[in-house]
């Protein structure tokens, strides 16, 4: 019989509470593959979760004056939030920090130890702490790291030591033996030629530099290596390691681990040899995508060259993002985001092509026959072909699907699409209206609306927010995967409504001139607010600050202001927007002090704020000014009058 299961995982993230459009690639694709394998029957099983140990978290985490489990829950917050808003459904978000996932990770290290997979050694050689990998004379690039060019540390110190060199033969022949095991066959080729054909050396799998990380349990000075943890995820997720293995039982081997190109070769290479000593079966395919390039460079922090989820999910809702990203770019390779093409196929595919179709034939039911579906008459050719097209259309969106073609899959449903909408221009039922034509104009307005149920089915596991809408507008219930194979489902005598357009046809240049800006203020707050509490923190720890003179504190404006509403900031966890009556003017101040306050007891409270601040945008909202508070250590209280005064009254 059939397995009828289907494992997907994403990768396991490191926490970053900064995750842009590109980050949110392989998401986005994983759970529309897990809706489309759901949808056609399944028991589908979607993976994600963060990668959280290691030495740059911990040095992040102490920069930021925390222990390193405070900051990376706060980051993990945030990173849910974002699958949120773009509907992910996972089913498991696993964090490595998860004590039944270190637990399971500990026993998987001791287990290969006492297989004699793992044995203790001395490393020599060159380390990269942001790649937190170990390299040879030979591998470093002009003395630098060969990933990320920057600068290494040499380093000799005990370590723990896979016996990766000898899996070599055996991947080769793995790979060779299932063709369909590295996707696309370019990296395939890339991994053998770039790191198997020369032979493997045995990998270094603790470290003893630091210590955020799973000990390894027969001794402690050393942590398992980031990458051993991250892997392993993929088993923990599924309760391997734990009192209950059944969901591990179930899904196990994964059906296929999705990811970005540059980290293939540590699935593809040390996750099976792991799993080979492990006596585990492997999973059946690893995917490789390609990037998502801005200005056609990879999206990065530094390069300043990023584009958020946010905006473009606030304005244009979450359908349209999924549905640009799949369908713009080729799955394996890579593509340029532009605000350009992503509003050009708003206009064309979602406004013009999908969503016209939709109100011109329900405006249709409505003006000919009162909104009631009326019952087919006599077929005629042309209505054959469309019976066809809209019948055959499943069978070549399964075949794609089956590939990962998403942008194909989604090209057959838009060839549909645009059959629909010719079929109207062939059969003219304004004619047919107005020569009072009424069995023909029936029978054109059922294939018309039959043809859009099956259009919505199959959307479903792409956009499933437009395709309710259009089921709500055709008053029906979705009929399952399969009725897109039967044409004549819909029952005649249904009534329709019409709903609010799906999408709005936009002016290119006005509306991308807007999202450049909604993405810029993004871009600005963040960086904004990450100095700001820089800042904080460098005022904090400068312990003598340098003197001043009367002159500089006069150039200070400091006033009594009135709260006159204070609510949660809608972007960021960590700060309050407040209203506040200074004298005869309202102005809105953010400040970081959510932790400290609930806004409703600062309500009609008199405050202290620095007024003459050049206004800042935090997240998305704008602050003109800063409150004063008193602080020591945790604990923290905004500072206020001794006696009650008026608002605007000024301090000197
Ligand atoms: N923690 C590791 C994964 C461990 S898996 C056992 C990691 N994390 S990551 O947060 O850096 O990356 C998460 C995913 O985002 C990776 O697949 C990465 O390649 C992908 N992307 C980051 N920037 C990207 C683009 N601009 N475009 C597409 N994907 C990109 O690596």
């Amino acid at each position: 019989m059939e397995n009828k299961k289907f494992y997907i995982t994403t990768p396991i993230y490191y926490p970053n509470d900064n995750l842009h459009l590109g980050h949110t690639y392989t998401t986005i694709v994983a759970d529309v593959l897990k809706r489309f394998k759901r949808i056609q029957g399944f028991d589908a099983f979607l993976v994600t979760g963060t990668d959280e140990h290691g030495q740059k978290i911990q040095e992040a985490a102490a920069a930021a004056g925390k222990q390193p489990k405070e900051y990376v829950d706060e980051i993990v917050a945030s990173a849910k939030k974002l699958w949120k808003s773009l509907d992910i459904e996972y089913d498991k978000f696993i964090r490595s920090t998860d004590p039944s996932h270190e637990k399971a990770v500990a026993g998987i290290f001791t287990k290969l130890y006492e297989k004699g997979e793992i044995y203790k050694d001395i490393y020599k050689g060159h380390y990269c702490t942001p790649c937190e990998a170990f390299w040879t004379d030979t591998q470093l690039e002009e003395g630098k790291c060969p990933d990320c060019g920057r600068e290494v540390d040499y380093r000799e110190e005990e370590s723990y030591f896979f016996r990766l060199s000898k899996y070599r033969d055996k991947l080769l022949e793995h790979y060779e033996n299932h063709p369909e095991y590295i996707l696309p066959v370019s990296r395939k080729n890339e991994m053998v030629n770039n790191f198997l054909k020369d032979g493997l050396e045995d990998l270094s799998v603790s470290r003893s530099n630091f210590d955020w990380g799973v000990k390894v349990p027969f001794d402690e000075k050393h942590v398992i290596y980031v990458w051993i943890d991250a892997l392993s995820c993929y088993l923990t997720a599924l309760g391997y390691g734990s009192d209950n293995e059944e969901l591990f039982e179930k899904f196990w081997p994964a059906n296929v681990h999705l990811m970005a190109k540059e980290i293939i070769r540590f699935h593809v290479i040390i996750w099976p040899a792991l799993l080979m000593a492990l006596d585990l079966p492997l999973p059946e395919q690893t995917f490789a995508h390609g990037w998502i390039l801005f200005d056609d460079d990879k999206m990065s922090k530094s390069k300043g060259n990023i584009v958020y989820a946010e905006p473009i999910i606030e304005r244009y809702g979450v359908d349209a993002l999924k549905y640009f990203v799949l369908r713009e770019f080729t799955f394996g390779q890579d593509g340029s985001f532009t605000n350009e093409k992503f509003l050009q196929r708003l206009n064309s595919d979602l406004a013009n092509d999908l969503g016209n179709l939709i109100s011109r034939t329900i405006q249709m039911v409505v003006k000919y026959n009162a909104g009631i579906v009326p019952g087919v008459g006599e077929i005629e050719t042309v209505d054959g072909d469309l019976i066809d097209k809209a019948v055959n259309t499943v069978g070549a969106v399964e075949a794609e699907m089956e590939k990962l073609s998403f942008s194909t899959a989604l090209e057959e449903i838009w060839k549909l699409i645009r059959r629909t909408n010719k079929y109207i221009d062939e059969t003219t039922p304004w004619i047919l209206g107005k020569e009072g034509n009424t069995e023909r104009l029936n029978t054109v307005l059922y294939n018309l609306i039959e043809s859009i149920r099956i259009i919505a089915q199959l959307i479903e596991p792409f956009m499933p927010h437009t395709s309710m809408k259009i089921n709500e507008q055709l008053g029906i219930a979705p009929m399952g995967w399969n009725s897109t194979s039967e044409f004549g489902l819909y029952l005649p005598g249904t009534e329709v409504s019409r709903g609010e357009n799906l999408f709005q046809r936009l002016d290119l240049e006005e509306e991308k001139e807007i999202l450049a800006k909604l993405n810029q203020e993004l871009v600005d707050s963040r960086k904004a607010e990450k100095m700001s509490l820089e800042n904080a923190k460098e005022t904090e720890a400068s312990e003598a600050k340098t003197e001043i003179t009367i002159d500089d504190f006069e150039k200070c404006e400091f006033k009594v202001a009135e709260v006159l509403d204070c609510n949660f900031h809608p972007n960021a966890d960590k700060l309050l927007v407040f209203k506040l009556k200074i004298g005869d003017e309202v102005r809105q101040i953010v400040s970081g002090i959510r932790k400290h306050y609930e806004p409703e007891e600062l309500i009609g409270k008199k405050v202290i704020a620095i007024t003459n601040l050049k206004p800042v945008v935090l997240r998305g909202v704008e602050s003109n000014g800063m409150l004063l508070s008193a602080a020591n250590g945790e604990d923290l209280t905004l500072l206020t009058t001794m006696a009650d005064i008026e608002s605007g009254a000024e301090i000197s």
